[in-house]
């Protein structure tokens, strides 16, 4: 097996959290998964904390589809030093553990649930999905039992607006389907309960669509008993701002060689620097196996389809490399096979590699 690349061992070394963004389907579950395993390889104590919609390598591990990490039983023949623990984060799961988190007690928790617009929210809006990565992404980073957090993120358009989270009003106020949630709080700050109501019926329109939730007198009512839980996201997301702001933790914008997943990957870093974070590093995933590249670069009339391609990743690097001057470049070549197993994801680790 060869050496991790110098740069990819610093970067696990000397990071506490790593985050992962990107498009839909670029490589950022088993970027993750593989950058987990190799700091676990070497030594760090890790937790890799998963919102993968497909949820097909959290299979192949064994990954708990759980919020609380559990260890994963890791094979010998890795020579792992250290260890790594995984969680998966569920909507439904994470909408409960929210309002238990927040309501000011058992018996408002279990009212909110058991509350007619509850099952449409908790499995449709998608927000306290991202917030609550947020919340777990703060308690693994406080546990002492591990040394290191990757936190894997959903597709980027959702990855946006949990960029988003910590920041506005440290919480929801400017994002699509939240906004109808939250907007009648704050305007019921300023107007008083019964104008409250009111205006959020007419706001609610927007949630009932996106729920299918019509009664909106009921959601009214869900959004008087949420209110607290909603207040306690607040909270969160001021400290989670700040964790994130920590030169310890990394951005990676993953992407692949192709002209829109750069317009994507470019998107993405300018969001992250909208909203005051750096990118360190983007990994272009998918490349050519470096054998292949490299018998190109001496004979490109020997295959030019590929020779074509080639070209088209170093454009994209170069591209990548103009656009985000301060952020490490990394590759990573394209399997044969999808890689599954944990010795798959661990040998991938070993061929990232810096580009220059
Ligand atoms: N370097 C690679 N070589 C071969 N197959 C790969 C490579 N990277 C990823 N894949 C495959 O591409 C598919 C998408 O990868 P993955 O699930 O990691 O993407 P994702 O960015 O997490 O997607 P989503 O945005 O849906 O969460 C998977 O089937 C995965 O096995
Ligand atoms: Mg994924």
């Amino acid at each position: 097996v060869a050496e991790l690349d110098p740069a990819v061992a610093d970067l696990l070394s000397s990071s506490r959290v790593i985050v992962l963004l990107g498009a839909g389907g670029v490589g950022k579950t088993t970027t993750s998964v593989t950058l987990a395993l190799a700091a676990a390889q070497a030594g760090r104590r890790v937790a890799l904390l998963s919102i993968d919609p497909a949820k097909r390598l959290a299979a192949a591990l064994g990954m708990p589809l759980s919020g609380t990490p559990k260890p994963l039983v890791l094979p010998a023949a890795g020579g792992f030093r250290g260890t790594l623990a995984a969680a998966m984060l569920d909507q439904k799961e994470v909408f409960d553990a929210m309002v238990r988190r927040h309501a000011p007690s058992e018996a408002v928790a279990l009212r909110i649930m058991a509350h007619p617009a509850y099952k449409a929210a908790s499995t449709k809006l998608s927000g306290p999905l991202e917030y609550m990565a947020l919340a777990k992404l703060q308690d693994l980073a406080n546990d002492p039992q591990y040394d290191l957090v990757v936190l894997d993120t959903p597709p980027d358009d959702h990855a946006l607006d949990f960029l988003a989270r910590p920041n506005i009003l440290a919480g929801f106020a400017d994002n699509k389907v939240m906004t109808w949630l939250v907007r009648p709080f704050l305007i019921a700050g300023k107007l008083g309960l019964g104008r409250m109501l009111s205006a959020g019926e007419k706001l609610m329109g927007g949630v009932a669509k996106v729920t299918g939730v019509t009664a909106l007198h009921s959601f009214a009512d869900f959004l008087v008993l949420i209110q607290e839980v909603i207040d306690g996201f607040h909270l969160a997301g001021e400290k989670t701002a700040a964790l994130l702001r920590q030169p310890s933790t990394r951005f990676i914008v993953v992407t692949i060689a192709t002209r829109s997943a750069t317009r994507g990957a470019l998107h993405v870093t300018d969001a992250l620097r909208r909203f005051g974070y750096r990118t360190a590093a983007l990994l272009i995933n998918r490349l050519l196996p470096a054998p292949v590249s490299d018998a190109l670069r001496r004979d490109p009339a020997s295959a030019p389809v590929l020779a074509k391609r080639l070209a088209g990743e170093t454009a994209v690097s170069a591209t990548l490399a103009t656009a985000i001057k301060d952020a490490q470049r990394f590759g990573l070549p394209e399997t044969e096979r999808e890689p599954a197993e944990v010795l798959d994801l661990l040998a991938l680790a070993h061929q990232i590699r810096a580009l220059t």
